[in-house]
């Protein structure tokens, strides 16, 4: 059993951390913070949680939460940064779900975060946490900047094409539509529910924080590659609480048939605990995953033409957040890598 801190567990990722970390049998958490809730039963704030979470939320302290042996930050960009080095300085293991330590490049991450960084060491030393690619570097590390849930669902949906060379690199597409709790629980005019009821619109088409984060994710998967990854992506609002449909589009360099694409995800993806991909004919839906760990990927190749379409489905909260964050963890941790995440969908 392990102690656990979570900061920033009254948000939308810490609170479903709670949630899925209540059902793992190795972890006890010990530490939730809040600066507007301390001192607050954490069961009174999400009732969800009564009769099966006793603890009270605390003031976010470094010292304090670097004496839990592993830590979740589930809190906005540039406040983990703040805290790491005392933090890994202590040995904790830490599990960063904000966009912190997720860029390589220094000065771009400052670019598109728009302030400085306090501490790049932790960047160099840093693995990104996407696990269907970094599984051995993420056992050994001790600070792991988990992915943004975009471009987990858009990773997973390219990286059997990317990998094997089929596809055009520099010429990727990305629709993606995502549920509101995307954005935290921060209130916001334009996320209130007479705004996005019945509405659905693109947002961030002339450049989002999500494209670099991919672009380098696309990259580092595609390292055989000698032309450069080129990622457009038009991120969209849906009118749902939870949830994420990435539909993907490149172009086949050769004649590949619908079946042989299947067949290479099948066998890429058949020893990942957490990526299932449909039969031939099949597209995934938020019901399919909502609730649950999965990214389920669906293939297409309209009209057998040269453009091959992927459909990639997650829960913004669970693969695209916490669920892919315990996941790491367990590989950090050595337990078996689906414990505590092995929940079906809930639909409707
Ligand atoms: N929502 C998603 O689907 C999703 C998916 C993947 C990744 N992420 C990333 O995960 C992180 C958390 O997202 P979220 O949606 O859970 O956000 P959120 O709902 O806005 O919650 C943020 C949490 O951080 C705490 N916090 C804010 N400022 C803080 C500070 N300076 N020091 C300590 N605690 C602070 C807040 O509590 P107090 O203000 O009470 O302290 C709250 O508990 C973000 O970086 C986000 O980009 C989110």
């Amino acid at each position: 059993m392990i102690q656990v801190g979570i900061v920033g567990a009254t948000g939308y990722t810490g609170l479903e951390l709670l949630r899925l970390l209540s059902n793992h049998p190795e972890v006890e958490v010990v530490y939730a913070t809040s600066r507007t809730e301390a001192g607050r039963k954490v069961a009174d704030f999400f009732p969800g949680l009564r009769g099966i979470c006793h603890l009270t939320y605390s003031e976010p302290k470094a010292a304090e939460v670097a004496k839990c042996e592993s830590v979740f930050y589930a809190t906005p960009h540039a406040v983990a940064m703040h805290s790491m080095k005392e933090l890994l300085d202590h040995g904790a293991k830490v599990i960063d779900l904000s966009a912190d330590f997720r860029l390589k490049d220094v000065p771009l991450w400052e670019k598109w975060y728009g302030c400085e960084h306090v501490f790049p060491e932790g960047v160099e030393q840093s693995v990104y946490g996407l696990p269907e690619v970094n599984r051995k570097k993420i056992q050994t590390a001790q600070l792991v900047a988990a992915p943004g849930c975009y471009p987990t669902s858009i990773q997973l949906g390219f990286l059997p094409l990317l990998e094997s060379g089929l596809i055009e690199p520099s010429d990727l597409i990305a629709n993606s539509a995502s549920g509101v709790s995307g954005a935290g629980r921060k209130g916001d005019v334009s996320l209130s529910f007479a705004e996005c009821n019945e509405n659905f619109k693109a947002y961030g088409v002339s450049g989002h924080r999500h494209l670099p984060e991919t672009e380098q994710g696309l990259q580092a998967i595609a390292s055989g590659e000698s032309e450069e990854i080129n990622l457009t992506f038009v991120p969209h609002l849906l009118p749902a609480t939870r949830g994420i449909v990435s539909t993907l589009y490149a172009t086949l360099k050769g004649n590949q048939t619908l079946d042989e694409l299947v067949n290479l995800y099948d066998e890429r993806f058949s020893n990942e605990p957490f990526v299932d991909v449909l039969s031939k004919g099949q597209l995934p839906s938020l019901q399919n995953v909502r609730g649950s760990n999965f990214c389920r990927i669906g293939i297409e190749k309209p009209l057998d033409r040269n453009k091959v379409v992927v459909v990639s489905a997650i829960d913004n909260l669970v693969k695209g957040a916490s669920g892919q964050a315990i996941q790491i963890m367990n590989i950090m941790c050595g337990f078996n890598e689906s414990k505590g995440l092995h929940l079906p969908s809930v639909a409707p």
